[in-house]
């Protein structure tokens, strides 16, 4: 058991994902509800009073965001959905969306509802085919049925709702070049002030949350901010979906209450590591938080405060496993590989570092790296911190500081001998 569960307790069927289905298990009830007996601003209260945590990454309070948007103040207001879902090891928001697409649905109503949104965006990651198929499908479904469009359950309120797909760009997922991508432009993030609930999609106020934060918002309505409260911890109330991949016997998408013990998660629930190996460490959140090793890992339970207080964070709540004998020196090169690819080039310390972290890591894998390689990787991740439009380059940089702070001496290793310290035992593993 991985705790108390929210909304991930029905069993998964070949028809789950109908709206038949949903209905039949009390979908839209939480819809039906708030249009009958909420004003907007009721909405917005009571999510903030769940404390609800935004699940994107960032952990900002949700009813916090909602509720800077002022509803008289005569301008189109936009609801949208993050739904990119591009952080690497991540892949619970598409769990969300192809098993139960209307609770997604449901969701955007009511945040549309609270934030007056006549017309709300879902942005999905390109890639994502089967979670696309089933929104595109479930959206006709509810149209059909008079849960989008023109007055909604002879409510008065109408929204519609578009499905974007996105074009298969990491940073498209970062919030303000996901507007811009919306508005049919490069998708390039924006540099703040102005805040997007001021200044968002085509230049109105806009609130932009993830899947995960969205879908927690029928459970709250429905069963009150008490409810919700009465799971998690008192700083993390609630529960949160954790894909968990890498070296893992039972990789998946977990639901997960704050405050859970990590290594009971890891041992039990997830049944340890692959092929009876020993844990060296995990990666926590996507590869854009710092990794901790196997006795990090010991005394922390899966809330924010642990985390942050162990130097890292739940992030985007995807976890990657690592075994003993996984060489971290080539780990980290994957890495930036990637984050050199995803990178913009608007700011000169991310399309210049991320192509130099790059550039040194493939050279220390190739044998030719020198001793002074070492300080330029920390260097060149220290130069991104704070200096840049959007995160991407300031989380390369904690993730290369990370791996090189816990296993610098892999690195000595390979830069002194031309090989990983794990060459040979690979193969002796594999035989
Ligand atoms: C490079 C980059 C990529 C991001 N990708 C995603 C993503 O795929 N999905 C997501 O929900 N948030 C992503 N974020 C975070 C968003 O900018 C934003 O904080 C989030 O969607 C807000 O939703 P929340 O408040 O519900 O967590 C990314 C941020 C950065 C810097
Ligand atoms: S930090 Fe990197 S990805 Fe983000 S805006 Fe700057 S160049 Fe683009």
């Amino acid at each position: 058991m991985t705790g108390k569960k929210l909304f991930m307790d029905f069993a998964i069927t070949a028809t789950s994902h109908t709206l038949a289905e949903y209905q039949a298990r009390g979908g839209y009830e939480a819809l039906a509800k708030v249009l009958r007996e909420m004003k907007p601003e009721e909405v917005t209260k009571e999510v903030s009073a769940s404390g609800l945590l935004g699940h994107g990454g960032a952990a900002f309070p949700a009813g916090r965001k909602w509720g800077v948007i002022k509803l008289n103040d005569g301008q189109p207001h936009y609801l949208c959905m993050n739904a990119d879902e591009g952080e690497p090891g991540t892949f619970k928001d598409r769990w969300l969306m192809e098993h139960t697409p209307h609770l997604v649905l449901e969701s955007m109503l009511i945040g549309s509802y609270a934030l007056q949104g006549r017309h709300s965006f879902i942005y999905i990651r390109g890639e994502f085919d089967l979670s696309y198929r089933r929104l595109a499908d479930a959206l006709e479904e509810a149209y059909a049925d008079g849960l989008f469009g023109e007055n909604i359950l002879g409510s008065g309120f109408s929204c519609d709702l578009v499905i974007y797909r996105g074009a298969g760009s990491y940073v498209c997922g970062e919030a303000s070049a996901m507007l811009t991508s919306l508005e049919g432009k490069k998708g390039y993030p924006r540099n703040r002030p102005p805040r997007l609930t001021v200044q968002g999609l085509y230049k109105r106020p806009t609130v932009v949350n993830n899947v995960e934060t969205l879908a927690n918002v029928p459970y709250i309505v429905k069963h009150g901010a008490a409810a919700f409260r009465a799971v998690g911890t008192a700083k993390s109330p609630g529960t949160q979906l954790i894909s968990i991949s890498g070296h893992i016997n039972k990789p998946g998408v977990y639901e997960v209450e704050y405050g859970y013990p990590f290594a009971k998660f890891l041992f039990d629930d997830c049944g340890g590591i692959l092929h009876g190996q020993q844990l060296k460490c995990v990666i926590p959140g996507g590869i854009s938080t710092k990794v901790l090793t196997a006795e990090d890992i010991a005394p922390l339970v899966l809330d924010h405060a642990s985390l942050v207080d162990a130097g890292s964070q739940l992030g985007s709540q995807g976890m990657i496993v690592v075994a003993e004998g996984t060489c971290m020196v080539r780990l980290l090169q994957v890495m930036l590989r990637f984050y050199h690819h995803e990178s913009c080039g608007q700011c000169t310390p991310c399309r210049e570092g991320m192509g130099w972290l790059e550039k040194i890591s493939t050279r220390v894998v190739a044998g030719g790296g020198v001793p002074e390689d070492i300080a330029r990787l920390y260097q060149i991740s220290r130069a991104n911190d704070g200096t840049t439009i959007c995160g991407l380059g300031d989380a390369a940089g904690y993730a290369t500081v990370g791996i090189l702070d816990k296993y610098r001496h892999e690195f000595d290793f390979y830069i002194e001998h031309k090989r990983s310290m794990f060459d040979g035992r690979l193969e002796v593993a594999a035989a």
